[in-house]
């Protein structure tokens, strides 16, 4: 049997992607395999949504070379967000000749024909600028998914992103904002929980916008209030979620369909006004705060948590000095922190005033320094509560679960409970877990 190595980059829609990609290779008769030594097929599912990744696909996809020179049946393929951009395309074939495979984020579909042409000899490059759609059906819903967990799947909802906001390079590699009709994620959420799934994480770069491009009438709280009902599913959650689309409905959904988790990942960029403007982000610091306000009046336990960039061009101390209160006035569960990266083709990289690096590494590790202390004071608060968890596995000292909350629970117990709900009594907390006991 030949052994695939696929390495995914990037973001939860690029994991997924990576199910569909994994279901493709097994139906064409390969198997996995955690060892580039053995595989017969490396891929990289990349991303560029900042530098850091790219220049790991550079690097690794280099050192790759040897391996091809021992062993020219090896087949080395790079798909995903980078192979979306013109001029990355070209710096691939230049950089990484020895490159075999070359697809895009709307061409997925096409792999096995591609790879056999490969194996004949041609070497493929393949990107296509928009996903095949037609009414509410993308053409990802027919694919197979070999999904990583047997508890636990991603389910798409709307592809795509259309916010352009002036930093980001989502927009130009996944296209424009599709979803997908009701139905056919209410059939697939069916199937996965007759096989036994517990939770499902729904996925879009805005789910907020779902249903908005479809001819019927609907939307994302409605989606919420169907998927509500499938019998055997317990947990429903969903990422990501767009400030400016959060409407009231949303936030009943939050507080009134009891699958639908406690938790919600609000990305809020930064604390300035003038940021936010020229972020192109569409809501003011104020709108932020009593949204978050709002959602906690009607939510009281949510768990909270974010994205921030540091050092956008022309951050004064000042802005910065607003992220800063910002965090400590919302008081987010957690928070993922980035550098800012500029991205060839949006406004922001050609913006004047680009921030120094000291500049931008001072910045995140005071920033990381204060959100850190304030992710495990809300840890610390979690002792003696008794939380439901949802057991997804063993660990060294018996199984780990999460909670609503998301947050990692580990406790004694045996493996016979995997898959189970059951009531853990926290009596220990660090800034990114807990320890507990069975009640
Ligand atoms: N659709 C989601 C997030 C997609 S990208 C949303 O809008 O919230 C994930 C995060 O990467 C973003 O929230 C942002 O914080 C960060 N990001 C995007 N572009 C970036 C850039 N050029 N430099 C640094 N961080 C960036
Ligand atoms: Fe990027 Fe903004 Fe779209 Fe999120 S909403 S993917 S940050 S353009
Ligand atoms: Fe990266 Fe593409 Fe996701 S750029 S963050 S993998 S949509």
């Amino acid at each position: 049997m030949k052994q695939y190595y696929l390495k995914t980059m990037g973001c939860q829609m690029n994991e997924h992607d990576s199910e569909v990609i994994a279901g493709l290779l097994l139906s064409l008769g390969y198997e996995p395999t955690d060892s580039v030594d053995e595989a017969d097929l490396i891929l990289y599912n990349t991303c560029c949504v900042r530098e850091n990744p790219e220049r790991k696909v550079y690097g690794h996809i280099a050192s790759y070379r040897r391996l091809k020179e021992l062993k020219p049946d090896l087949i080395i393929g790079i798909c995903g967000c980078m192979t979306q951009q013109k001029n990355e395309l070209k710096q691939i074939m230049k950089r990484l000749p020895h490159v075999d495979l070359i697809f895009g984020t709307h061409n997925i579909h096409r792999l096995p024909e591609l790879l056999d042409r490969v194996q004949s000899g041609e070497r493929i490059v393949e990107v296509w600028d928009e996903a095949p759609y037609t009414e509410g059906q993308d053409y990802r819903d027919s694919l197979p998914k070999e999904r990583q967990s047997r508890l636990k799947a991603f389910v798409n909802v709307i592809y795509g992103c259309t916010n352009f906001c002036s930093y980001c390079i989502v927009p130009y590699t996944r296209g424009r904002e599709h979803s997908r009709l009701p139905e056919n994620i209410l059939s697939e959420v069916r199937s996965l929980a007759e096989a036994g799934y517990k939770e499902i994480t729904l996925l879009g770069q805005n789910v907020n916008a779902y249903g908005k491009d479809l001819s019927i009438d609907t939307n994302f709280s409605t989606l919420l209030a169907e998927l509500n009902t499938i019998e055997g599913l317990e947990r429903i959650r969903f990422t990501t979620s767009h400030p400016r689309d959060m409407g009231d409905d949303l936030i009943a959904a939050l507080a009134d369909l009891d699958k639908v988790c406690e938790h919600l990942h609000l990305p809020v960029q930064a604390g300035s006004n003038d940021l936010l403007r020229r972020m192109n982000r569409g809501y003011t610091r104020e709108y932020y705060l009593d949204l978050v306000d709002r959602i906690r009046k009607s939510v009281p336990h949510i768990s909270l948590t974010t994205d921030l960039i540091v050092g956008f061009p022309g951050e004064t101390d000042e802005d910065f000095a607003q992220t800063l209160s910002l965090v400590e006035e919302v008081g987010f569960d957690s928070a993922f922190t980035f550098i800012y990266s500029p991205r060839e083709g949006t406004p922001a990289a050609k913006m004047e005033n680009q921030i120094p690096e000291e500049i931008k590494k001072e910045r995140i590790y005071q920033l990381i320094e204060l959100q850190n202390k304030i992710s495990a004071e809300h840890m610390d608060k979690l002792v003696g509560r008794t939380l439901e968890v949802l057991v997804e596995g063993e660990s060294e000292d018996g199984v780990v679960g999460r909670t609503r909350t998301n947050r990692q629970v580990y406790f004694p117990g045996s493996p016979d409970l995997i898959g189970q709900l059951t009531q853990v009594q926290v009596l220990e907390a660090s800034t990114w877990t807990l320890k507990g006991e069975m009640v």
